[in-house]
């Protein structure tokens, strides 16, 4: 497994909850949407805060700061005030785990 690659045990990700981890030294927020998984930069584009703490919304991930939301698939804003979209990473299953890497830009 190279560096960029992080491995997480899927019953560590319940339907509905998200977890901030570390892929290649960048914070990443992985979530499991009725067990569809996504990961996406932790980082609001807005004002640079997590938004792991945020929580969801649908397939959306939403700031705790002011707001914004993000197409958790997409990695682009459906709601203001944030422009940029979040980078977004790969998710595969592998047996009981979940293995995040960065997508292809
Ligand atoms: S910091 Fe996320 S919307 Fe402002």
């Amino acid at each position: 497994m190279s560096e960029n690659t992080t491995q997480i045990a899927c019953q560590d990700l319940p339907p509905g909850t998200v977890l901030r981890i570390e892929v290649g030294g960048e914070h990443v927020a992985v979530a499991n949407v009725d067990g569809e998984y996504f990961a996406v930069s932790d980082t609001c584009t807005h004002a640079r805060i997590s938004l792991t703490d945020g929580g969801l919304a649908g397939r959306q991930i939403i700031c705790p700061w002011h707001g914004a939301m993000f197409d958790l698939k997409t990695g682009r804003p459906t709601c203001g005030p944030a422009i940029d979209p979040l980078r977004c990473y790969n998710v595969r299953v592998e047996g009981q785990s979940l293995i995040i890497e960065p997508a292809a830009d």
